[in-house]
């Protein structure tokens, strides 16, 4: 092997040995909340389609049913063929974009090709040299990311420490033209949530920029399926609402919705919207066509909730540490490689869990994610807690 990829096997064994290492793997078919992997079968509890839409066979059936019915082929297609500041927008986007900016009340909305693209594509486009960043100590990577390419200064509050948020502000603000507070809504690793309603009150007093990434919410929580930002009655409050297409919408993409001048400014600006060819036709022909039923999806929404509190309540009654309120339910280990092992041996019962281990976590507190989807049955649940338990048992 030449230096380089010796070297790149070398990090590659630390990495092994650390209980780090990371692969791709061939998942089969997935019908209703089970994928299969070479030749077996698991209920997937790592997946963030939450209200099952992309593996319900009977919307997929009826979406590609149009195609024999009216000439659409166009909005069938692949690929968008260009940026979508060159020739790669279409009505397809103009449509969307303002169904979701009638549903959230809001001025406008912009898509990007996913909740990655646009979360390194905001704040590197708005927050100046001259500008503070003040984000939650959790806040997913992809916002990370974005706080590193801006060029402001960034200060992290411990998480959903508030009186932590005011004292930075309290002490900065004065000395910066904008302030921009982001947090999640409903976090990613943990489960829990954010309380939008001081947050917003703290922007207000502080004249602040709020971001909201609502990745995890928007399908399932609020009564339209909105997000939190529904739920705690503040979506006008939000200036930069994020919202993910890549998990409840059973699809690809990310939004935001936002002011005119917010959304001119990203297009003219924001370079993971400007140099990348836009979505294919038929993500965003599906996207309407889920939108429209999503915002009815009552029922999904409240089997979510009810499937997730029995089987948080479950995991507690057989003694294992758990957080979080929502639909993403944590099972605390704390060592990587116990937790790595841990999956492996609920993968070898049929439950496809995944470990998630520091850098996605801080280290030390590697644990199981666990997500429910409106597709699951609680019969398939009921008895995860217990084999939870007996695989620790087996010292593994
Ligand atoms: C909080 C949060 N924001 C953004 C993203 C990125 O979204 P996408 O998968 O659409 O790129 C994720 C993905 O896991 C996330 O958890």
């Amino acid at each position: 092997m030449d230096p380089f990829n010796t070297m790149l096997s070398k990090r590659l064994e630390s990495i092994k040995k650390e209980g780090l290492y990371r692969r791709t793997l061939p998942f089969a078919h997935r019908e209703s909340a089970y994928i299969s992997f070479q030749g077996k079968k698991y209920l997937n509890l790592s997946s963030n389609d939450y209200l099952g839409l992309a593996s319900n066979k009977k919307l997929l059936l009826d979406f590609y049913k149009q195609l024999e019915k009216t000439n659409c082929l166009e909005k069938f297609s692949p690929g968008a063929g260009a940026s979508r500041l060159m020739t790669g927008n279409s009505k397809l986007y103009q449509d969307l974009e303002d169904q979701l900016a009638s549903l959230y009340k809001r001025e406008r909305c912009l898509i990007f090709n996913s909740g990655y693209h646009i979360n390194i594509g905001i704040l590197p486009s708005l927050a100046s040299k001259k500008d503070l960043i003040v984000a939650d100590k959790l806040c997913h990577a992809s916002l990370i990311d974005g706080m590193r390419l801006s060029r402001a200064d960034v200060l992290r509050y411990r998480h959903n420490d508030y009186d932590h948020l005011e004292e930075i502000l309290r002490k900065k603000r004065t000395a910066y033209e904008q302030v921009f507070i982001v947090t999640e809504s409903i976090f990613s690793m943990d489960g829990d949530t954010a309380d939008l309603r001081k947050i917003v009150a703290l922007k207000k007093e502080y004249a602040g920029t709020l971001l909201v990434d609502e990745a995890h919410a928007v399908g399932v929580t609020g009564e339209k399926g909105l997000g939190l930002s529904e739920e705690h009655k503040v979506v006008s409050d939000i200036d930069l609402f994020v919202g993910t297409f890549g998990k409840a919408y059973g699809s690809q993409g990310g939004f935001t919705v936002c002011s005119v001048p917010v959304a001119e400014y990203l297009i003219n600006t924001s370079r993971s919207l400007i140099f990348t060819t836009g979505l294919p036709p038929v993500t965003l022909h599906w996207l309407s066509f889920v939108l429209k039923q999503i915002k009815s999806m009552h029922d999904a929404r409240k089997k979510v909730r009810v499937l997730a509190q029995k089987l948080r309540d479950s995991l507690r009654e057989e003694g294992l540490q758990t957080d979080g309120s929502t639909h993403i339910i944590p099972v605390l280990i704390g060592d990587s490689q116990k937790t790595f092992n841990l999956a492996q041996a609920l993968q070898k019962r049929g439950y496809w869990v995944t470990a998630v281990r520091p850098p996605t976590v801080p280290a030390g507190t590697a644990r199981l994610r666990l997500s429910i989807s409106a597709a699951m049955q609680w019969q398939e649940l009921a008895d995860l807690p217990g084999h939870i338990v007996d695989c620790l048992g087996e010292n593994i």
